[in-house]
């Protein structure tokens, strides 16, 4: 049976990690790259990951480089090349840089994989799906970006810390883009199918969407670097999706045109990942404070997206 083959694009934090997990759960084979004055880190990151395999009891072939035809077949491109945030720092404070990193990489990716589904990490996320979907020209159903099931992993976590239950029993959902103001939707969040209100007053449910809205920023604060661990958690439950055809009904950043009113931009909904890549768009019900929050991180996204093309005009 041939392997699935994952290439992930950035050797640094958030990329190596993304290969980790990966490896960890034997998704298949990976490639690690980096521009040629890191080709020796993503080289040396790969090699070290390969030596856990007979002691993880995974068998892959893990290969750092900086030449882009070793990308070539991948079923999954992870997209993490470009600056993180330091303290201080809005995910928004990277756009003039990461704009250009992005807008490169994907036009590499589409000349040397261009049958695989991208998945977009690097921020600020929704634009910079965005940018590499004009870039790269791919379909829509073949590129989204990494969000939602981080930030929802956040809100989880502070949910069953708040109840004392294990995560796994907290069911939510979380819209709009991966900024401040991302929307978590409490009326959608249960605990094994009880509704979160029933456990939790009002002001805790507050505070958990508060704290997953500024979950990135907190550990920004606390470590000096921008989160990694989930951050490709999320990115690599995406590509599992993906490779295993799961049908996993998860929120990310996917191409919303007539979907809840958007018209043509990536933002954070709930949408089925599937052997086709981000397979279908599925519309919920909002009611009209949720809408009204929704609209609002819709605006800034669109915000973003101006400033790419501002900077890009072939990109508008
Ligand atoms: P990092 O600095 O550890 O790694 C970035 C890597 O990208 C570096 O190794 C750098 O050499 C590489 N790179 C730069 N230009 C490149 C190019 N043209 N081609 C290939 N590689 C290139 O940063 P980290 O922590 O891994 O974060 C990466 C990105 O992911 C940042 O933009 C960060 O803000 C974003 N991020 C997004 C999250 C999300 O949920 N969407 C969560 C966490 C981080
Ligand atoms: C995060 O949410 C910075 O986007 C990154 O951790």
């Amino acid at each position: 049976m041939r392997r699935a083959k994952i290439s992930v694009i950035g050797a640094g934090n958030v990329g190596a990690t993304c290969a980790h997990w990966a490896a960890s759960k034997e998704l298949g084979d990976i490639v690690l790259l980096d521009i040629p004055d890191k080709e020796g880190v993503a080289k040396g990151k790969a090699l070290d990951l390969a030596c856990c395999g007979p002691i993880e009891r995974f068998d892959a072939s893990i290969v750092g480089t900086s030449d882009y035809a070793d990308i070539a077949g991948s079923d999954i491109v992870v997209v993490t090349a470009g600056l993180p945030r330091k303290p201080g720092m809005s995910r928004d404070d990277l756009i003039q840089t990461n704009v250009k990193i992005v807008r490169s990489v994907a036009e590499k990716v589409a000349e040397f994989a261009r049958d695989s589904v991208m998945i977009v990490v690097s921020n600020p996320l929704d634009a910079m799906v965005y940018t590499a979907w004009k870039a790269s020209g791919f379909p829509t159903n073949r590129i989204l970006g990494q969000a939602g099931v981080l930030d929802v992993a956040r809100f989880r976590t502070f949910i069953a810390m708040e109840i004392g239950c294990s995560v796994e029993d907290v069911s939510a959902l979380l819209l709009g883009g991966h900024g401040d103001d991302m929307t978590p939707l409490p009326r959608y969040t249960s605990v094994h199918g009880v509704p979160v209100s029933q456990l939790l007053p009002q002001t805790t449910i507050d505070a958990c969407v508060e704290r997953a809205k500024m979950g990135g920023g907190e550990i920004v604060k606390l470590m000096g670097a921008s989160a990694y661990y989930a951050p490709a958690s999320a990115t690599i439950q995406m590509a599992e999706a993906i490779i295993k055809d799961k049908k996993r009904i998860v929120p990310a950043a996917a191409y919303c045109d007539a979907e809840f009113g958007v018209g043509g931009y990536f933002v954070g909904v709930p949408c089925l990942l599937g052997a086709g890549g981000m397979e279908k768009v599925i519309e919920i019900e909002l009611n009209a404070e949720e809408k009204a929050l929704f609209d609002t991180s819709v605006a800034h996204v669109k915000d973003l997206v101006k400033v790419v093309g501002d900077l890009f005009p072939d990109l508008k």
